[in-house]
């Protein structure tokens, strides 16, 4: 799935020498086997990531430590290099996570796409080194060399967690850098709360982000058996918050779609992922369309909000028979089938 090398990870192909002289702590948007390419040429790279999926894939290799969760495991790292994450915020918390396991005089290199933001490494990178050099660049990709020139602070999970009210559900949702909707809630979430109607029995929050459905659910169904799922550590995080904050509990953990779930569910809720990553070679939501059924006891039901062009419907009525469209606005839809 991670097999062919991204152009980044081409353009620091050619760096290897620079790259191996210890090893690294790698981190951020890693889609391919650099680790892997790392690994052949010099000390073993060690991978910190909050991408369950390529903690799976990576860890089945030989040779490469990998470790996923919201943190790096609090061990000293010779060298760091970024590979630069999709948003600004999640670049701050990874250099801040990670910055701090590094002695002054380590090695931090980033790396990314010129298009994915990595002309900020510079300004990133400055609190803590004060020199910065671009040294390569290729493949519409460039990468940035610097020294960390004092200690980086300790980590501070505390300044990293933002908070919205939800005032019509009274709950205030945690969230930290890089998770869906991170500073309000989603309009089609909205939607789909707005329609989910009285729940029972146990319930799965598919791709739970910052925790918001299933913290709504249990609020107005108490009596709801809970359980959150995310292929994101930032997100499954950020879901654990917003469960403590409001004093509610569910049982929370990583899964690539519905691999980590198991028995069956009065309700699979979701406001499914639709943008896939660079590399991913099936859909997620297609997937869970068709396995769903499955995963339902008698009478159960899926419920979800979609964009209203996206072609679920039919996907849905191929496993399940129907659906239902229980709303809709201009953007979005509500489908529900039951089994
Ligand atoms: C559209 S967001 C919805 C988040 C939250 N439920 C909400 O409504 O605000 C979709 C979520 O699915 C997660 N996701 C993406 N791919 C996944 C996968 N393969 N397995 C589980 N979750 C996944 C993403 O990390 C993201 O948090």
């Amino acid at each position: 799935m991670y097999e062919a090398l991204t152009p980044v990870s081409e353009m620091l192909s050619r760096n290897l020498d620079m790259l191996s002289h210890q090893p690294l702590l790698v981190c951020g948007l890693l889609e391919d086997d650099l680790p892997g390419l790392l690994a052949e040429q010099g000390p073993a790279p060690r991978v910190f990531t909050t991408d369950f999926r390529y903690f799976q894939w990576l860890n089945a290799r030989k040779g490469v430590k990998a470790e996923f969760g919201a943190l790096p495991a609090n061990e000293p790292a010779a060298g760091l290099l970024l590979l630069m994450p999709k948003a600004k915020a999640e670049a701050q918390y990874l250099l801040a996570a990670c910055l701090p396991l590094l002695a002054p005089g380590a090695p931090v290199f980033i790396a990314g796409d010129n298009k994915g933001g990595v002309k900020a490494a510079p300004k990133l990178l400055a609190p803590w080194c004060d020199q910065i050099n671009k040294v390569d660049s290729a493949r519409r990709a460039s990468l940035y060399q610097a020294e960390l020139s004092r200690p980086a602070p300790a980590f501070a999970a505390s300044d990293w967690v933002g908070r919205y009210p939800l005032a019509e559900e009274n709950l205030t949702v945690c969230t930290l850098p890089g998770v869906f909707s991170a500073d309000h809630l989603d309009a089609g979430t909205r939607l789909l709360l707005d329609n989910a109607g009285a729940l029972h029995g146990r319930v799965l929050d598919f791709g739970c982000g910052a925790g918001v459905i299933g913290a709504s659910l249990l609020t107005r169904n108490p009596g709801i058996e809970l359980e959150q799922i995310d292929i994101n550590a930032l997100a499954l995080e950020a879901s654990r918050l917003t469960l403590t904050e409001n004093g509610l509990q569910a049982r929370v953990y990583p899964s690539d779609g519905l691999s980590e779930v198991q028995g069956r569910f009065d309700c699979i809720i979701s406001n499914p992922p639709f943008h896939a990553g660079l590399k991913t070679f099936y859909s997620t939501t297609e997937t869970l369309l068709r396995e769903a059924k499955g995963y339902l006891r008698p009478g159960g039901s899926l419920l979800l909000v979609a964009n209203a062009f996206l072609p679920y419907p039919e996907l849905i009525e191929q496993s399940f028979g129907h659906c239902e469209t229980l709303a809709a606005n201009g953007r979005f839809k509500i489908y529900r089938a039951q089994t």
